[in-house]
């Protein structure tokens, strides 16, 4: 889970897959998340994004910042974007063709080629709403990601 600072918005995007892995017992499934700029790196999430979780029972609050490395493109399937601005930034920083098939937006899989961002929530503060959002998303990532891996 990638955005820009890794402390909004791909922090409950971890926190929250972390916990439907949980609830679903989803072998094998492992979720990080990285920012593509590192200006927080070191810090703890944002505290309101840290409150959202935790009013829908997810303590993200152990998570540690850190920029997106050259490793995560090698080790992790899929790399997902939160707005088409760390899309372009993603791509532009992945080392091969391989991986940067890896790379896919979000809220794609929500609305299938809509393109649509998480809204950064760190000027407005509507982080309940991009929990929820979030939420949604997710689930329709771990839906789609589930059917896939039952075709191949
Ligand atoms: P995030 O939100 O990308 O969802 O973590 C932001 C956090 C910090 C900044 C921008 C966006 N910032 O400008 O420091």
């Amino acid at each position: 889970m990638v955005c820009l600072g890794n402390i909004c918005r791909s922090p409950m995007a971890q926190g929250i897959l972390e916990d439907k892995i949980k609830k679903y017992k989803l072998k094998n499934w492992e979720v990080d998340s990285a920012g593509t700029s590192g200006w927080h790196d070191g810090e703890a999430p944002d505290n309101r994004a840290i409150k959202a979780a935790k009013g829908h029972g997810i303590d993200i609050s152990q998570q540690v910042s850190r920029k997106l490395s050259k490793k995560d493109f090698d080790y992790y399937d899929l790399i997902l974007a939160m707005d088409s601005s760390n899309y372009t930034e993603i791509k532009r920083l992945c080392p091969s063709n391989e991986s940067c098939d890896k790379v896919h937006l979000m809220l794609n899989y929500l609305h299938p080629n809509s393109n649509m961002a998480v809204p950064d929530p760190y000027y407005d503060g509507k982080f309940d709403e991009v929990f929820k959002l979030l939420d949604n998303g997710i689930e329709s990532f771990i839906k789609q990601t589930l059917q896939k891996s039952q075709s191949n």
